[in-house]
């Protein structure tokens, strides 16, 4: 099918590749001019593994295009995506984006097409968003939405083989063309109408994050009772009906999406006159994870991390990723620097990123480098990388031998064993 990506963000760029990929052709239409010109020549703006091969593959076989033109790309398209983003205005959803994108799809309509809404939006905007578009064009259109529900870093994973594709539409012919679409792409498949699907986008990044914050008050009790969270989780994930995944406590969730799906959710709860309570408390529980981590550091750093030189390995708010929105390192190294603590911070990729604002911080790439003579080692995001490393070595380099481990990768009995002082949360 001839498609059309509106927005090449995250979402527009996976959904672009994967789409080519599967044999469409496919328009990516960006009105950024750096960024356009930077995919021009195959460069991706953020760090996901897979996928700026997979674009420069699909670009050079003639699959995927770029342009600034609107006109251009949906001239021909039978779907247009829009895939622009919805940051948070103050809790609110800013659709300013996706208002502009779609007037300026209305405008240059030329023949009858299908627009599927991919950014995350407030359930039910599909009426206001068509009405709005028939301003501007007299050709018949159908809106339809289709949530993503890929995660950073496993983007292409994600796309090529989901747990659902959910499918949002008010017209059983408009169901037929996506579910025609998304034929090649594994997964179970539900068909509601367009406010659902956008519900359940919310719902699912709304639970994902309970069942963290559940876990991660769950470790804190584990530390108070002598239990240890990894097997408490397991045990309770063996419960189908609870399922394994999501329960791992830790320093809590970051990221560019449940924080600000969350908050989004608690606006339009309220302006629905719905105290959402539980999400309330997931939001706080999460806050005082890093609280409760740092106070560790402070303790085991005996009583004050004044003057003292700190090692945090992990900048991104997870592995495998540059982006460092919502990171909970900028939250540990704010906090450590606020009680007078040094840092020096490792990170295999955010680097650049974390430089744009954190301040006051000595970044290494070498992690051994970084941690000659100081005080203590925390690990803030558990790259792969770091899950690896030399203790032998490292009890040399550093002054103190003390590991704080804020995911509860390294094991207890091997760093005590070697001299170290460790802990971990919930362990
Ligand atoms: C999340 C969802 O998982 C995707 O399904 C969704 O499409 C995406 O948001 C989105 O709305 O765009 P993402 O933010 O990329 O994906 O990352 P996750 O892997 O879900 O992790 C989010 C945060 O939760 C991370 O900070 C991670 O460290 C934390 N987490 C995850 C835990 O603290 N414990 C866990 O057990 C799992």
């Amino acid at each position: 099918m001839n498609l059309t990506i509106i927005g090449a963000g995250y979402v527009g760029l996976v959904t672009a590749a994967v789409f080519a990929k599967l044999g469409n052709e496919v328009w990516v239409v960006e009105i950024d001019n750096d960024k356009l010109k930077k995919l021009s020549c195959g460069e991706i703006p953020f760090y996901e593994p897979g996928l700026g091969e997979l674009i420069t593959k699909n670009t050079s076989a003639g699959k995927l295009r770029f342009t600034k033109s609107y006109k251009e790309a949906i001239l021909g398209s039978e779907i247009i995506f829009v895939c622009v983003g919805t940051p948070s205005k103050n809790g609110k959803v800013d659709l300013s984006y996706v208002y502009s994108a779609t007037k300026s799809v209305a405008e240059n309509l030329k023949n009858p097409a299908t627009i599927v809404i991919k950014s995350t939006v407030p359930p039910g905007i599909n009426s206001k968003i068509e009405k709005w578009m028939k301003r501007f064009t007299k050709v018949s259109f159908d809106l339809a939405s289709v949530p993503e529900f890929l995660r950073e870093g496993k983007a292409l994973e994600d796309s090529l083989h989901p747990y659902r594709v959910v499918i949002g539409v008010e017209k059983k012919s408009v169901a037929k063309k996506l579910l025609q679409l998304h034929k090649k792409i594994p997964g179970k498949r539900l068909v509601c109408n367009s406010a659902s699907a956008q519900m359940i986008k919310y719902a699912s990044n709304a639970y994902l994050p309970t069942k963290i914050s559940f876990a991660n008050s769950i470790s804190i009790l584990c530390d108070k009772f002598g239990a240890k969270v990894e097997d408490v989780m397991k045990g309770v994930g063996m419960d189908k009906r609870i399922g394994p995944d999501f329960l791992a406590a830790g320093l809590g969730y970051g990221g560019s999406c449940f924080p600000k799906d969350i908050s989004a959710l608690l606006h339009l709860s309220k302006k629905a006159g719905y105290n959402f309570s539980i999400l309330k408390a997931v939001e706080k529980t999460n806050r005082k994870q890093v609280d409760y981590f740092v106070k560790k550091v402070v303790r085991l750093c005996g009583g004050s991390v004044k003057d003292k030189i700190l090692v945090v390995l992990g900048l991104s708010f997870k592995p495998d990723t540059s982006d460092i929105r919502n990171a909970r390192s900028l939250l540990v190294i704010e906090e450590l620097q606020e009680k007078g603590a040094k840092i020096r911070a490792c990170d295999p990729v955010a680097i650049s990123e974390a430089q744009k604002v954190i301040k006051e911080v000595k970044f290494f790439g070498d992690p051994y480098e970084a941690m000659k003579g100081v005080g203590a080692l925390i690990l803030v995001t558990e790259w792969e990388q770091y899950k690896n490393l030399d203790f032998v070595k490292i009890k040399k380099l550093l002054k103190s031998p003390i590991v704080i481990d804020g995911w509860n990768v390294y094991n207890r009995k091997r760093l005590e064993k070697l001299g170290f002082v460790y802990e971990g949360i919930g362990k």
